[in-house]
């Protein structure tokens, strides 16, 4: 089946005459040209011949050796094509195909003593990415970059999905704007965010979800993220070119480079079909492969665990019964007097539930000694990650866990102090892997030490790496949160499930929370660099439920939170409401249950961003699909087309549905479950109210 050509090498070799050279993606739908002139390199892009990037600079600014930008002369160009597949560890369809051609330009400065720089495109029918390469050299070896000077060069006010620049969150909500409101609408700040670092102007952050007023949709990003720092984009509002930022250090300077090395890939999707946005393997594509041996750790799964109750201030982290999430992540309003959450006793419960439900973790947070100290101090040494509080009795819980055949899932939250983590990673997945818990969930909470270090710098993008690196020596599954944005890294470290590197569930339990087309919004953004630990599934939405008079509430209608299990691709996979709050409904429940959380095939069935999303998806290793389809605050009608099923078969669903009178604000948790047969010709109506969903369990008739 694999199938590479490399069809010409080495077309040319020329001197500083004027150059523009031309590639088409595979289908012809894409063309990107390189023009070499006058001693500057541009590109430009355009999708069934309408222009999508004007002419675009290329270029950094070095330290040292300045500007890096004219003075070139094209020395070689090589071109190639690929066309061959690769099958994933775990993901969203069993074989990913890898179409491209290829064109890379050497350019060479004319000087004294001149600088090389390799820049290889690569057009995919689903759009393009490119990367600088600094090839082995004589007078360029160890450089620092102050600037890179990528644009991207848009050619009108398009619409836009972002999110502030920021170095060091990306937990905001979500603006739709056009382009020259980007400078304004920023400045709004977000208290319940702790530690942000937002951009002065008109920045924002990739994933960049933008729409053309003749319906082109664009999407910019950047693969494989290593050993430099994340790229933020500013806008000029008046030309609505795009430039990168990429994130500085301690000291003002952004990478340290050594050739020879390359930086990530810039990536830009296009399509005039959202539903091919999400479709997508581009960034994916750009990755390597993966390097983990033996993957057979590695093994998606569904869990519970001790947290909603900390969000929900109804207990906490702290052993003293003190510190809840109020406190911690909001303003302290809904403070409860309350109680310790991860004791031995609760957690057997949860591990019973989760047995009993065949979920594969159980997720304690708050388990060890450290959290009267953890938030805001920029304290260095708070936590040290392998003592327990001493009502958590680790050896009985892990054998507990291990006879009823679940995992422990093992929470370390840094509280941005990396330094100290750094000293405690090997003694600490060491005792993970001495107590049998197959995964971590790492946290980056608070302002990052190293002092002075972002979130988004070159030194924590070595971090995040060097701790999936390592938790892969151990052969542990990793969940971070507070990360950096994801770039399609789990392609290469499949150990590395998920992240949340946005704004997840949680703001809706202690701030004015996610609004309904957040999660129409998120699949479009923060989800093309990879899996999100959202933490779905809450039945009870609102939290006076819990606390009498509380105004806070999931934006969401119950069946909503079932079909984000499907919208929002993970696989791993939270069931985030208390064990009492599912079986209280046990039908609803079923579908979460039932839900898979690896997949053979994916067919994105409905897509706008801001809007709606349908997915039908099919289990890995069954002929059984599972759909998901959200709105936004509108109420819409959606017809399904089941013509992904197979012909000739027959299959029973179960559709959980909003309830005729369900919205989310008035009636959230009013659904219906219906049970009918379908065939590959079956049409099915789907009615979501505002800000609500649809869930479809179908499973093959034999
Ligand atoms: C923020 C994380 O997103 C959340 O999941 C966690 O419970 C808290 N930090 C505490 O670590
Ligand atoms: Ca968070």
């Amino acid at each position: 089946m694999k199938k590479i050509f490399i069809l010409l090498a080495s077309l040319l070799s020329v001197q500083a005459i004027a150059q523009d050279l031309h590639i088409q993606a595979p289908n012809g739908q894409i063309s990107l040209n390189v023009h070499v002139k006058n001693g500057s390199a541009t590109y430009d892009l355009s999708y069934k011949n309408k222009s999508v990037l004007e002419p675009s600079q290329l270029g950094f600014q070095l330290q040292e050796q300045g500007l890096l930008q004219n003075n070139w002369s094209l020395v070689k160009v090589d071109s190639a094509e690929v066309n061959d597949s690769w099958a994933p560890v775990w993901g969203e369809q069993k074989t990913i195909k890898n179409h491209y051609k290829e064109l890379a330009v050497l350019l060479k400065q004319n000087s004294a003593n001149p600088i090389s720089l390799r820049i290889v495109f690569r057009v995919f029918n689903d759009g393009i990415g490119f990367r600088y390469e600094f090839p082995e050299q004589e007078f360029l070896q160890h450089f620092v970059v102050s600037d890179e000077l990528t644009s991207f060069n848009f050619t009108n006010n398009h619409k836009v999905w972002w999110i502030p620049g920021d170095f060091d969150t990306n937990e905001y909500a979500y603006y739709t704007s056009n382009i020259t409101d980007v400078a304004t609408l920023g400045k709004k700040k977000d208290g319940k965010i702790f530690t942000a670092t937002p951009i002065q102007g008109a920045f924002v952050q990739t994933p960049l979800m933008m729409k053309t007023a003749d319906g082109i949709y664009i999407n910019v990003h950047e693969a494989a993220l290593v050993n430099y720092p994340a790229m933020d984009l500013k806008f000029d509002t008046q030309t609505f070119e795009a430039v990168a930022t990429i994130a500085p250090d301690a000291v003002g300077n952004k990478a340290y480079m050594h050739a020879p090395c390359h930086t990530p890939w810039r990536t830009v999707v296009i399509s005039d079909d959202a539903r091919d946005v999400l479709a997508s393997k581009l960034i994916l594509n750009l990755n390597e492969p993966s390097k983990i041996a033996n993957p057979s750790f590695i093994k998606p799964m569904k869990y519970v665990g001790i947290w909603l109750e900390m969000h929900l201030g109804i207990s906490t982290w702290d052993y003293a019964g003190k510190q809840v999430a109020s406190d911690a992540e909001s303003d302290g309003k809904t403070r409860a007097k309350t109680k310790h959450g991860a004791t031995t006793e609760n957690m057997v419960k949860y591990i019973d539930f989760a047995a009993k439900n065949g979920f594969g973790g159980v997720l304690a947070e708050g388990w060890n000694t450290g959290w009267e100290d953890w938030f805001g101090k920029w304290k260095e040494d708070v936590f040290d990650f392998v003592t327990p509080y001493p009502d958590f009795d680790l050896p009985y819980l892990s054998q507990y866990a291990k006879n009823k055949g679940v995992g422990i899932i093992t929470h370390h939250e840094t509280s941005g102090s990396v330094t100290n983590y750094e000293r405690w990673m090997d003694t600490a997945y060491r005792q993970m892997v001495k107590y049998g818990s197959p995964a971590l969930k790492s946290g980056y909470v608070g302002r990052i030490i190293p002092r002075g270090e972002y979130h988004d710098g070159q030194w924590m993008i070595n971090h995040y790496l060097r701790a999936i690196k390592k938790a892969a020596d151990y052969n542990i599954m990793l969940v971070a949160h507070e990360p950096v944005r994801p770039t399609g890294l789990h392609r290469t470290y499949p150990n590395f499930m998920a992240a949340e590197a946005a704004r997840g569930q949680e703001f809706n339990f202690w701030s004015e929370g996610n609004m309904p087309e957040h999660e129409t919004i998120l699949p479009f953004t923060r989800l093309m660099g990879g899996p999100m630990d959202y933490t779905p599934g809450i039945f009870k939405i609102k939290k006076s439920y819990y606390i009498p008079g509380a105004k806070e509430q999931v934006h969401t209608t119950l069946t909503k939170q079932l079909a984000l299990y499907i919208t929002l691709y993970s696989p791993i996979q939270m069931a985030t409401d208390l064990p009492e709050n599912y079986e209280a409904r046990p039908d609803a429940f079923q579908f979460i249950k039932d839900v898979a959380v690896d997949w053979d095939d994916t067919k994105i069935l409905h897509a706008e961003p801001g809007d709606y999303i349908t997915i039908a998806r099919k289990a890995k290793g069954t002929n059984n699909w599972f759909v998901g389809s959200i709105t936004d605050e509108n109420a819409r009608e959606l017809v399904m087309d089941c013509s992904f099923l197979d012909a000739g078969k027959k299959y029973a669903a179960t559709i959980y549905k909003d309830a005729e009178n369900a919205s989310w604000d008035n009636n959230p948790e009013a659904y219906k479950i219906e049970k009918i047969t379908l065939t590959n010709k079956s049409k099915v109506k789907l009615k979501l109210a505002r800000g609500g969903g649809t869930a479809i369990s179908i499973f093959e008739i034999k």
